[in-house]
């Protein structure tokens, strides 16, 4: 059965910035862009870097570590050294919170 967990604040994150958040042992990026705040694994599929302090345009996330580009609202791979997708997590706003949907 699916949940909506909590997250942060919206005002916790900056307009074209991400923010980490660990929960459950796992660790996720929310991000917030201007089409809306959106949540992938926090954790680069190249080499397990935090994307944390990558740096967001429009709706691509670009890794710190080595740049390879992920689309923030897909989680789909853009550009090497990454071929492996990111998982994205369907996300909600409730009185300027954020809420992260597991199944
Ligand atoms: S760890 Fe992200 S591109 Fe290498």
């Amino acid at each position: 059965m699916s949940q909506w967990i909590h997250a942060c604040a919206c005002d916790d994150i900056d307009e074209e910035d991400l923010i980490r958040w660990d929960h459950n042992g796992q660790t996720f990026a929310i991000y917030n862009t201007e089409d809306g705040f959106f949540a992938t694994d926090g954790l680069c599929t190249h080499e397990d870097q935090h994307l944390e302090d990558g740096l967001v345009t429009a709706d691509v996330i670009e890794c710190p570590l080595h740049q390879a580009r992920f689309n923030i609202k897909t989680g789909k791979a853009l550009s090497a050294p990454a071929c492996e997708d990111l998982r994205t997590y369907p996300v909600k706003v409730e009185n300027g919170q954020i809420f992260v949907q597991f199944s």
